[in-house]
């Protein structure tokens, strides 16, 4: 009950789906259009593991419901390297080993990349200031810093 018919555009592609408008986007995007690199942290708006670009605008799809994304571009983990910062961001946190146990990672991937679309050059505080709102239980920060400025030469 209180299903709607919507189509979103996620990744480059359209998906029709049958889903209550107030469902977290997270949750469509893990079950509904199978796709798991999007990470259920806190589910409160507080951790940024779910964190995907609504018209490469960051957001915390847990706290979305897909109701209210309508027409908007949805990008997520799987797709990142459609976004111009995308791949050096990628090839850097390969590079520097960023991870440890990686569960926050997809998230710190997708704010870094709309950081370096914002910012092509950051400094360390500005990495600090956007970056702060996604926490990583292992403390990879340093590395997350290091990666975005690799990622920016
Ligand atoms: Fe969405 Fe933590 S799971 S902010």
């Amino acid at each position: 009950e209180g299903r709607k018919s919507m189509d979103l555009t996620v990744n480059r592609g359209s998906h029709s789906i049958s889903v209550d408008p107030e469902k977290p986007l997270l949750w469509v995007l893990r079950e509904d259009l199978h796709l798991p690199g999007t990470k259920f942290g806190c589910g409160a708006g507080l951790c940024g593991a779910c964190t995907v670009l609504l018209d490469g605008q960051p957001v915390r799809s847990c706290q979305t419901p897909v109701g209210a994304v309508g027409e908007a571009t949805i990008t997520t983990i799987e797709d990142v390297t459609s976004q111009p910062a995308g791949p050096h961001v990628v090839a850097a946190w390969e590079d520097l080993d960023v991870p440890q146990c990686g569960y926050c990672q997809a998230g710190q991937i997708m704010t870094a990349t709309w950081l370096l679309e914002q910012m092509p050059d950051p400094q360390d505080e500005d990495i600090d200031a956007v970056m702060s709102g996604n926490i990583c239980r292992c403390s990879t920060y340093l590395r997350i810093r290091e990666a975005i400025r690799q990622a920016a030469k």
